[in-house]
């Protein structure tokens, strides 16, 4: 079975990075390991080689790590092919409302990845497989993402809009919808009414596909580890708590954080400095680092998981290889073995 690593934590704070690491780690143990990518930041694509392909490619320098973006449009293009007839799926590929929830919501960008992660997962080309969650909302989010659509695609709303199902009933929306969707075509002047008539049936026809791969999601979610990557900063903190209190979250093992950005603590310990602006400054960080000590520990307290401090670096190392080294001399382990 493949096993699955989750990188999670809130925008900003490193979670590209520590995927990248942490699949390099994994890979450097002879795992067939493939990284699931979001949004990398340009010296680090470069040095993965990955441009914008989502089909996997190998990284240069590494005998068993690949590495594939994350494109959410066409993993709900598949959902759409997988689930519905060619007709259908045609029909909802070019329909606005589900380019929109395909493009840009945060719940489909979660769900995609889940839906991505999936499909790899049943390939059986990896023993391992680190996924980067998507910027928008955060960790705790991305769990709930597959129940989320679930409710999005059987919920009230659908029911209400297209009524019970009856076949061969194209564009015949409910007697209820109708008049609110009629006020919306006028005041809109566009084919808003048919247009949404037609996503929602058409959508209702991928449900029963949609719940069975959500659920299988879902399952991939329960058993997979967790690296909660966090900076010393209250909203990030806040966000990786909820994660780790997350209700599937007491199955899963392992589960690492990092904190990272962190002034490195031989820092706390200035020395005595002379009363000038260097000196000053020297005390100021020496302040800064004992923060982040004080805000590890507490962190720890709370959530019983001691963190991993990676240091704040001037130019962080942009290249899989020299990430790993990062994370190994920090002390991380992927818990694997
Ligand atoms: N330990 C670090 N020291 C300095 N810069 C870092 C460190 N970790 C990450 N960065 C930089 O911070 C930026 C955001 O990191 P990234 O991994 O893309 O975050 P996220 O995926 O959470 O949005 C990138 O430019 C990255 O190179
Ligand atoms: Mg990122």
């Amino acid at each position: 079975m493949t096993g699955i690593t989750l990188v999670m934590g809130s925008g900003g704070v490193g979670k590209t990075t520590v995927a990248a690491g942490t699949a390099a780690l994994i890979a450097q143990s002879g795992l067939r390991t493939l990284a699931i990518t979001v949004d990398p930041a340009r010296r680090l694509a470069d040095a993965m080689g990955i441009g914008q392909a989502s089909d996997p490619t190998r990284v240069a320098g590494f005998a068993h790590l690949d590495v594939a973006m994350l494109d959410a449009a066409a993993a709900w293009d598949d959902i759409a092919r997988r689930h519905a007839d060619a007709a259908t799926a045609r029909r909802l590929v070019t329909n606005p409302y589900f380019r929109a929830v395909a493009d840009r919501f945060p719940s489909g960008q979660n769900y995609a990845a889940g839906e991505t992660l999936l499909h790899h997962a049943e390939s059986g080309s990896y023993d391992h497989i680190v996924v980067d969650t998507p910027p928008a909302e955060g960790g705790s989010a991305f769990l709930a993402a597959p129940r989320r659509i679930r409710t999005l695609v059987a919920g009230r709303a659908l029911r209400v809009l297209t009524g019970p199902r009856l076949p061969g009933r194209r564009l015949v929306y409910s007697v209820t919808a109708r008049p609110a969707l009629k006020v919306a075509d006028a005041v809109l002047g566009g084919r808003l009414l048919e247009d949404v008539a037609e996503f929602l049936l058409d959508l209702s026809a991928i449900y029963p596909g949609l719940a069975r791969r959500s659920r299988a999601v879902e399952a991939l979610y329960a058993g997979a580890g967790l690296v909660v990557v966090v900076t010393p900063d209250p909203g990030p903190i806040a966000e990786a708590r909820r994660i780790l209190s997350h209700p599937s979250g007491a199955t899963r093992a392992p589960r690492a954080v990092v904190f990272n950005r962190v002034v490195p603590h031989a820092w706390t310990k200035a020395p005595p400095a002379p009363p000038d602006p260097v000196g000053a400054n020297l005390s100021r960080w020496a302040a800064e680092a004992a923060r982040h000590e004080a805000l590890r520990h507490s962190f720890s307290s709370h959530t019983g998981v001691t963190p991993i401090p990676l240091p704040w670096l001037v130019e962080p190392p942009a290249s899989p290889l020299a990430l790993a080294d990062l994370m190994r001399s920090a002390g991380f382990d992927p818990g694997l073995s």
